[in-house]
């Protein structure tokens, strides 16, 4: 009987060794760079040489950046015994001194596949060979593998995954996993335990209306994001000349409050001053990388004028205004409001079979809904939204009054404007604030971000 207890724990701990994914990663969104966006299969050695080098002298290394991730084409064919063959042209010393190189500057190394039988650009993909594959990149030192959905036909995306999770996992070095199915099968529903971000759309192009539209359909997605497991909605396209620079600055600052992992796709050794203050502004990156891992949700939504909030550590938090219209607009921004939301401490996973949280509180206001009656561009105190599901501040209620039991003990305590000073973080200096409430200009497509700092 002893015996028997005794092999069954084995096996059972053995099948628990295998089936996880690596836990102690990307605890924050991941960053780097991924050669897609710009280079697509014209990738190198030489390039992602340049791209490291870049990536450190430019500043971007100090911002946070680390991953240098090859995108597809670095692959050709797999020999007789199955392995990948690495392009012999394009990267002559193989992808172990690649590694090694990208190493020695201190930062971390990516490459990718596909679940399928073929990559999107019809290399040889992962299908049949996810073992083998996980063992030749833990050879080489990969740090990060993102995960194609192309060639994949009939497969079924979770076994798929995680078919790939527990290869990774087998091979023993710790590899980020970055699920890209494009939200094909909602995978932040399944996401979490197998990789630790997961594409939600398809791709992204550098203008726009493309970038904006992404940025609309994360919206119902917040409470799946968090530390270990991001939503992802693709890589950065600042820098690469298809938006104006207040554009890229929106791009920017919407991925920043999303917390969405910041994968820059430009080239970094050629960067105009102006587009490398951007993807290094440290004080939204610092927004980005909250420990909290809070995405960020929408707290007023009049159509093209919108209020979005995020939940920061030591109840901070990041307020962004944006205007997605093709005109300028002036808003009544009423702080003291602002200051009152009250934002979660922790992410929030609804209990299987409910439809999750309503959202952040604050007396008065609805949270993702336009107040009704307030002139679109104008955010007004005390307009007569829905009621609101935290208690007002000072009211004598409990904190959490009204609001199921699990979300109670992870709500911040209200504070309000007294207990902070607001600093816009793309001006970096604190607003003096005369009165609570003022005008604010927003220029066509551009956003304002403040972070509202306890005093
Ligand atoms: C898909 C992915 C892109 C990129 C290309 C490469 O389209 O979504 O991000 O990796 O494949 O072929």
């Amino acid at each position: 009987m002893k015996k028997f207890v005794l092999i069954f724990t084995i096996l059972f701990l053995s099948f628990c060794a295998s089936a996880q994914k690596f836990t102690d990663l990307a605890k924050t969104p991941p960053m780097g760079w991924n050669s897609w966006n710009k280079y697509h299969c014209d990738v190198s050695e030489t390039l992602i040489m340049q791209m490291a080098d870049a990536m450190v002298s430019s500043g971007m290394k100090d911002a946070g950046y680390e991953y240098v991730v090859i995108d597809d084409c670095w692959q050709v064919s797999r020999d007789e015994d199955g392995n990948i063959v690495v392009d012999p042209e394009r990267f002559p010393h193989g992808m172990k001194y690649l590694a090694d190189y990208i190493h020695s500057k201190g930062l971390k190394f990516g490459i990718y596949s596909s679940a399928g039988t073929v990559t999107c650009q019809r290399r040889p993909g992962g299908r049949g060979h996810e073992y083998q594959d996980a063992l030749m990149y833990a050879k080489w030192g990969v740090d990060y593998l993102k995960y194609d959905w192309c060639g994949s036909s009939t497969q079924n995306a979770p076994a798929s995954y995680t078919t790939m999770r527990d290869a990774l996992y087998a091979a023993g070095i710790p590899i980020v996993f970055s699920i890209c199915e494009w939200g094909s099968n909602e995978p932040w529903e399944w996401g979490s335990n197998i990789g630790h971000l997961w594409r939600t759309t398809g791709d992204i192009s550098d203008n726009w209306n493309s970038m904006i539209s992404i940025f609309e359909r994360q919206k119902d997605l917040s409470r799946y994001a968090g530390p270990g497991g991001w939503n992802d909605p693709d890589m950065l396209e600042v820098g690469n000349g298809g938006m104006t620079n207040e554009e890229y600055k929106t791009h920017f600052s919407l991925w920043c409050m999303l917390a969405s992992p910041l994968m820059a796709g430009n080239d970094l050794a050629n960067m105009t001053p102006e587009i490398k203050a951007i993807l290094t502004n440290k004080e939204l990156i610092a927004v980005n990388q909250d420990t909290l891992g809070i995405q960020a949700t929408c707290y007023r939504d009049n159509g093209d004028y919108q209020i979005w909030v995020k939940g920061l550590s030591n109840n901070e938090k990041a307020i962004c205004l944006l205007n997605k219209s093709d005109e300028k607009k002036s808003v009544l921004v009423d702080f003291a409001l602002l200051a009152q939301i009250r934002t979660m401490t922790r992410r929030f996973r609804p209990p299987a079979g409910t439809t999750g949280f309503g959202g952040f509180g604050v007396p008065g206001a609805t949270a993702g809904g336009g107040a009704p009656g307030a002139a679109a561009g104008v955010a007004r105190t005390g307009a007569p939204g829905a009621p609101a599901t935290a208690a007002p501040a000072g009211s004598g209620q409990p904190a959490g009054a009204g609001i199921p039991a699990p979300q109670r003990a992870r709500r911040a305590t209200p504070l309000t404007i007294d207990n902070y000073r607001v600093r816009d973080l793309w001006e970096h200096k604190d607003l003096t604030l005369k009165e609570t409430s003022m005008y604010v200009d927003l220029d066509p497509h551009s956003v304002k971000v403040y972070r509202f700092i306890r005093k």
